[in-house]
């Protein structure tokens, strides 16, 4: 199958088909408190033509302020009608057994949110000082946090590289912004103020100022998805007391990409299925399970020996709960699938 690696020019990026001459003129003059504009929003797409969606926010102001050409793309990626954001952490009722007690298929199971600061802009268009100011603001509200999920912060700037490239390759820690964030404007000043918060387990990971401001991360080897799942809502219980995160009733939790707006979760396998990947129909039932295909090493990489990173496609106009019942059945069908070929 084909992984979005080459530079190919995308004729269905959102970002072009929603930016009518009468929206850009509309939006030409527009500046958010924080200085985003027009341009820079769509700065992406423009110089990545293989753009999928090719436009971020800079600030939560972004969302309101570009309106007439964000809600749009929010309406046709997440097929949503925007009628309101509904928030529901609860299993109650759910299947939790695990899928794969033996470990033939699923390898990983990782659960994560973003989530940004409503006084801050977002990794896109934050200052230098206001970066460090929230880098300190969030190693503080990590203090305290109950039992297995307590930690340590490591900062990026001043780690040995050695150490960067093997938590890059477990799949703990996040590479510099690739070329569409480039252009967003997210690895200006990199490393600094960017980091890692990990519990001693490292089952429990917070990204400080990847794509979005925190990055709250759930995962563990294994298909306990219901474990993975219940860690991560104890610990946002905890951090939401602490930070006022960027939300919207409509649309959710604020992140840089509108790809992830909403719940801003991606609940996600990595999943063995040489067998029924191989086959004409792998990419289609995904689609129709609801849910996205990415490669071994996270999005715009690459499969190895027929493992895939399974995930929800859908943010927002889907609850929590309902993006792990998505999983769950998804999973489940997959190995059911995988297994009849074998
Ligand atoms: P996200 O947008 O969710 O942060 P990325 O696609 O950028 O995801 O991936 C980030 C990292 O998380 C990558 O190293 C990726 O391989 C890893 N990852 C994603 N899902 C899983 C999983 N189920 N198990 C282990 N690692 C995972
Ligand atoms: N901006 C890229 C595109 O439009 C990526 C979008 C989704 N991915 C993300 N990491 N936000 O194709």
């Amino acid at each position: 199958m084909l992984l979005m690696t080459e530079k190919k020019t995308n004729p269905d990026m959102l970002m072009k088909k929603h930016l009518s001459d009468t929206v850009a003129l509309a939006l030409a003059g527009v500046t958010t408190s924080h200085g985003w504009t027009l341009k820079k929003a769509v700065q992406s797409g423009i110089d990545n033509p293989d753009s999928s969606i090719g436009v971020y926010a800079g600030d939560p102001e972004s969302y309101t302020a570009f309106a007439t050409l964000f809600d749009p793309i929010i309406k046709e990626y997440h097929r949503y009608d925007m009628s309101g954001h509904k928030s529901d952490f609860s299993l109650a009722g759910l299947p939790v057994e695990n899928l794969d007690p033996e470990g033939r298929y699923v390898i990983s199971t990782r659960v994560r949110v973003g989530r940004n600061f409503q006084k801050y802009a977002f990794p896109s268009a934050i200052s230098a000082e206001d970066r460090a100011a929230m880098e300190a603001e969030i190693v503080e509200a990590l203090k305290g946090l109950p039992g297995t999920l307590q930690g340590e912060y490591y900062p990026l700037d001043g780690m040995s590289e050695e150490n960067r490239q093997k938590m890059i390759a477990d799949h703990f820690l996040f590479k510099q912004g690739d070329r569409f964030l480039e252009s967003a404007g997210v690895n200006r000043d990199w490393p600094k103020n960017r980091g890692i918060f990990f519990s001693l387990d490292k089952r429990f990971l917070v990204w400080v100022s990847e794509e979005d401001s925190m990055r709250i991360i759930s995962m563990q080897p294994g298909a306990d998805i219901a474990e993975v799942f219940t860690r991560l809502a104890t610990a946002l219980d905890f951090i939401n007391q602490k930070v006022q995160f960027a939300f919207d009733p409509v649309r959710g939790y604020y992140t840089t990409c509108p790809t992830n707006l909403g719940t801003a979760m991606r609940a996600s396998v990595h999943i063995r299925i040489p067998k029924f990947s191989a086959s004409p129909d792998f990419e289609h039932t995904c689609k129709e399970l609801g849910l996205s295909i990415r490669g071994i090493h996270g999005e715009h990489s690459e499969s190895a020996d027929g493992v895939y990173d399974i995930s929800n496609k859908r943010r927002l106009g889907i609850t929590e709960r309902e993006i792990y019942s998505q999983l769950y059945q998804g999973v489940k069908k997959l190995i059911e699938l995988e297994k009849s070929l074998e």
